[in-house]
């Protein structure tokens, strides 16, 4: 019955609609060689009965233990890559200051393929152990380097998304870490786009360039335009960031008399396939022009606490029909882990909701029905991440990838408090209080990539 490459059994919980997490108890998951879910079998169903017979014992069968569950594996929507080697650090200063002083010196290092080689390396092996499975990276200015990241997810199994970041504007960038002019920073674009679609061919999870334009401040108006003509052409990936601070979103005004969106819309870098980091002085209009163009946007909740002068109205944006999921912003965020920005989407909601200045009356101190549940952020880092990057996957579901992270609930070191078998605390449980060692496997496209 079947000729599947695995079948694995055991619980496990992924978003059936934004507000609710479904629990597939007991189901049986049949993967293929491609590393597609191909059946969803629950135990009441005739044929479960069959296939356990067939499969059990064999190699490829995967029993999981009392207190291991399966998760979808997470989407991280903004990664700065070369900033994992400042990660947890400089975080005084705002953001036109910490990009001068502490980020463009550390990424114009990554010139030395050989630093990059390390630092990568380390950066997706950590990613992959926090039960990241996709991962949409900003990498540097260098071609190299940035094609060396695409490379090091192909092999260390991680479905990667890379851009070469573009930076011309010598108004914004110091000569020491800018693209040597408009057309070279064009054509390297493209030959790192042509580098990596061939990477992808022989790649199983797939690894994918990325157009990206830094941000508006950072690049010229033929620059921009020269960008989307060329994620048009290629059908790529777009990404950058937008209204993040309000420094930059005042420069946009000043610049082009628009919001962000709006100019970034009128360089044809708005689509389906485009991502937005930070976003968090949308207008509505703006939010409106994001979801009728598809964009989505990647809410970086550590990172708004430190670089954005406000909070991302997630809810809001939700409701006005913008794709959302979750970014670590490393190293605008210091942590790599998607659990730790679930927590803090959920906490800062809850902060925006409440208002925060206890000298203004209740009624007025905050903004209402602003708050999102563990199972709504827990869909931002899983489900809402594959829509926004227009992947199958995010969800543990027939045609998705066998993208998944199962997590150990019994360790030892890392025990979670359980003391009661409903299902749907646990499920929370894990969400506030799992730990970077309760992620026993993390598995991508149907191969296992990390194991503890
Ligand atoms: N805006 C432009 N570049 C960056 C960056 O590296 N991090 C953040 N948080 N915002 C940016
Ligand atoms: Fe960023």
């Amino acid at each position: 019955m079947g000729n599947y490459a695995h079948v694995f059994q055991g619980t496990a919980f992924t978003s059936k609609t934004f507000e609710e997490v479904g629990i597939l108890k007991d189901y049986l998951f049949c993967i293929n060689e491609k590393g597609m879910i191909v059946k969803t079998v629950s135990p009441e169903e005739e044929q479960y009965v069959t296939l356990l017979r067939e499969y059990e014992g064999k190699d490829n069968f995967h029993r999981l233990l009392d207190g291991e569950y399966i998760l979808p594996g997470f989407i991280d929507l903004h990664v700065h890559a070369p900033q994992w080697a400042q990660a947890g650090t400089a975080l005084d200063l705002p953001l036109y200051d910490w990009l001068n002083t502490y980020t463009f010196p550390i990424e114009s290092k990554f010139s030395d393929i050989n630093f990059a080689q390390s630092v990568y390396e380390d950066l997706v092996q950590t990613l992959l152990a926090n039960g990241t499975t996709t991962a949409l990276y900003f990498a540097s200015i260098h071609k190299e380097s940035s094609l060396l990241l695409a490379q090091i997810c192909a092999r260390l199994g991680q479905r990667g998304l890379v851009g070469k970041v573009v930076m011309d504007n010598p108004d914004q960038c110091p000569e020491y870490y800018r693209d040597e002019s408009t057309e070279i920073a064009l054509k390297e674009t493209e030959e790192f786009i042509i580098a990596v679609q061939e990477l992808n061919e022989q790649t199983k999870q797939g690894v994918y360039p990325v157009v990206t334009p830094r941000f508006i401040p950072s690049c010229t108006d033929e620059a921009l335009k020269g960008l989307g003509v060329l994620a048009a052409k290629y059908n790529t990936h777009i990404q950058s960031h937008c209204s993040e601070s309000d420094w930059q979103h005042g420069y946009a005004i000043e610049r082009f008399h628009k919001h962000d969106a709006f100019a970034l819309n009128d360089f044809g870098l708005l689509q389906e396939k485009a991502v937005m980091a930070h976003c968090n002085f949308l207008a509505d209009k703006d939010a409106k022009l994001f979801a009728s163009t598809g964009t989505a946007v990647a809410h970086c909740p550590i990172s708004n606490v430190f670089f954005s002068n406000g909070v991302l109205p997630a809810r809001h944006l939700h409701d006005l029909g913008i794709e959302i999921g979750l970014g670590t912003d490393i190293s605008g965020g210091f942590s790599p882990s998607l659990f730790d920005n679930v927590r803090q989407a959920v906490i800062a909601a809850r902060m925006l909701e409440e208002g925060v200045d206890t000298t203004i009356s209740a009624d007025k101190r905050g903004v209402s029905s602003s708050r999102i549940t563990t199972s709504e952020a827990f869909y931002f880092a899983t489900a809402g991440g594959g829509e926004a990057l227009s992947l199958p996957v995010g969800r543990i579901e027939e045609n998705y990838a066998w993208d998944v992270q199962i997590i150990n609930t019994t360790l030892p070191s890392a025990k979670l408090p359980i003391f009661n078998n409903d299902l749907e605390d646990i499920f929370q449980k894990i969400m506030y209080l799992a730990r970077p060692e309760n992620i026993q496997q993390v598995w991508v496209q149907g191969e296992k990539v990390h194991e503890r």
